[in-house]
């Protein structure tokens, strides 16, 4: 406005309120209001044009009068006074991390959206949604910044940059926190002597190409799925000798598995093991995975066959693939048993934000976000192993997570043994398949 204050206080006033109540252009004030009138020399009361709702005056005594009333073109048009400057652009911005953006622009920052908004009159400012995200640089920082107190190391994944914490908790977990009575299951008794049990193991070495590959789950809920399906591919592969190595299929289990299960949106353990025993699972290959909730195909009675699914070569199975009942594994040391003798396990994790960034080490929940919102994820354990370090010696779980090869330490994480971190060890299940003993002789290995 500075550049104005040479014209006469009304119209600098009237300027003063238009521009508060509308960032509209100035051209109306421009007249031509004397330019129309024409010039009345001396005093002439009735020398005036209408401007915004009230007059103005292109007589020689504008000026003098109390109120100064001359029009806008008063001193340009009638006295030849050089033009004022042109009025300054109405068009605002906001400044944000040292950029510029215009008026209304939307940008994204990390998982908020944030928008160039008027603030007032001549103010506008980058506002910005809330929300946690996924990855929060902070705790990526904090969690490298202190390696040696942590144990594990912190990456930020690009697939999960942009994405609210909200959605991880939704979309990449993925399974129903156990009904009561379900938790209070009581693990099968094994006798055996907990020293006799080697100190690391994998199931990887022990069964070389049978173990399930590592899988992403997508955004979509369905660990419950995966894990249930991993761990009774395993389980086939493992008890067959390998004459059943097969990848069953989660979306089976997803699309079709309804009864009190919420597919992309969790499931619950028990019923999808209920599931397997009762109905059967086809192969990934007869039903792909593809992280939606897609209609179920398979029919609820009936074989391979029934499912047109393509019957396997060297085993004379038709039927679908069962297991018996799952059953709980108790502590630490049966896990191992367990692991050890039947294979990879599936276990259930309390998953805090942190745990979306592991890239590699030994994982314990930092006390940096704890406070953040949490869910319940279900995960394949396939070994066990121990660690030295500053603090003496780490005992830790290998395990199957469901994120993609490129998550954490190729597609598996290393997580505190022995001390139920993240609840791991509370709620442990295993499985006998039901292994198809007739061999096609033609292809038996
Ligand atoms: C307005 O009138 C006063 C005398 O009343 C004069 O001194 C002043 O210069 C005039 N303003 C302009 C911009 O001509
Ligand atoms: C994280 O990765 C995304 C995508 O690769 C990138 O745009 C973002 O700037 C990264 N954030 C940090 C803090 O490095
Ligand atoms: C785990 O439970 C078994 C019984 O199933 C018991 O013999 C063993 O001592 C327990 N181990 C630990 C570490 O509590």
């Amino acid at each position: 406005m500075a550049s104005f204050s040479w014209l006469c206080p009304l119209v600098a006033l009237t300027l003063l309120t238009l521009t508060t109540a509308q960032f509209s252009d100035y051209s109306d004030l421009r007249g031509p209001y004397c330019q129309r009138r024409g010039c009345c020399p001396g005093r002439q009361d009735d020398c005036s044009e209408p401007i915004l709702g009230t007059l103005c005056y292109c007589d020689d005594f504008c000026n003098r009068t109390r109120n100064e009333d001359c029009c806008p073109d008063f001193w340009t048009h009638c006295k030849g006074l050089p033009p004022p400057p042109e009025p300054p652009s109405p068009i605002l911005g906001c400044t944000y991390e040292g950029r510029v953006y215009p008026l209304n622009k939307q940008i994204k920052k990390n998982c908020n959206v944030c928008k160039c908004e008027k603030m007032g009159q001549n103010q506008a400012d980058m506002l910005c949604e809330q929300h946690q995200c996924l990855i929060e640089p902070s705790i990526t920082e904090a969690i490298n910044s202190n390696y040696a107190n942590y144990g594990w190391s912190a990456s930020n994944y690009s697939k999960f940059w942009g994405h609210k914490l909200e959605e991880g908790i939704k979309l990449r977990l993925g399974t129903l926190q156990p009904q009561r009575f379900v938790m209070h299951m009581n693990p099968v008794r094994r006798i055996y002597d907990p020293n006799s049990l080697p100190r690391e193991f994998d199931s990887e070495f022990k069964w070389p190409g049978w173990m399930s590959e590592i899988q992403d789950q997508g955004w979509c809920g369905s660990s419950w799925a995966i894990t249930t399906a991993a761990v009774a591919s395993d389980r086939f592969a493992i008890l067959s000798k390998g004459r059943e190595k097969v990848t069953l299929s989660a979306q089976h289990l997803l699309s079709c598995d309804r009864r009190g299960q919420q597919s992309c949106n969790g499931g619950y353990l028990d019923r999808a093991w209920s599931y397997i025993r009762k109905i059967g699972l086809v192969d990934e290959q007869c039903f792909p995975y593809s992280a939606t909730n897609e209609k179920c195909r398979i029919p609820r009675r009936g074989d391979l066959v029934t499912a047109n699914c393509q019957l396997p070569t060297n085993v004379d199975r038709r039927s679908k693939y069962k297991v018996a009942p799952a059953y709980r594994v108790g502590n630490e040391t049966d896990i191992m048993y367990e692991i050890l003798h039947s294979g990879p396990v599936q276990a259930t994790m309390k998953v805090y934000h942190d745990f979306f960034t592991y890239k590699r080490g030994i994982y314990r929940h930092s006390p940096i976000s704890t406070n953040d919102r949490t869910g319940y994820h279900s995960v394949r354990i396939v070994g066990w192993g121990e660690e030295y370090s500053p603090e003496g010696l780490k005992k830790y779980w290998k395990v199957a997570n469901s994120w993609g090869p490129e998550w954490g330490e190729n597609g598996y994480f290393r997580i505190l043994r022995g001390s139920n971190e993240c609840e791991i060890e509370s709620f442990v299940l295993g499985t006998w398949a039901e292994v198809e003993n007739k061999l096609l002789l033609r292809n038996e290995i």
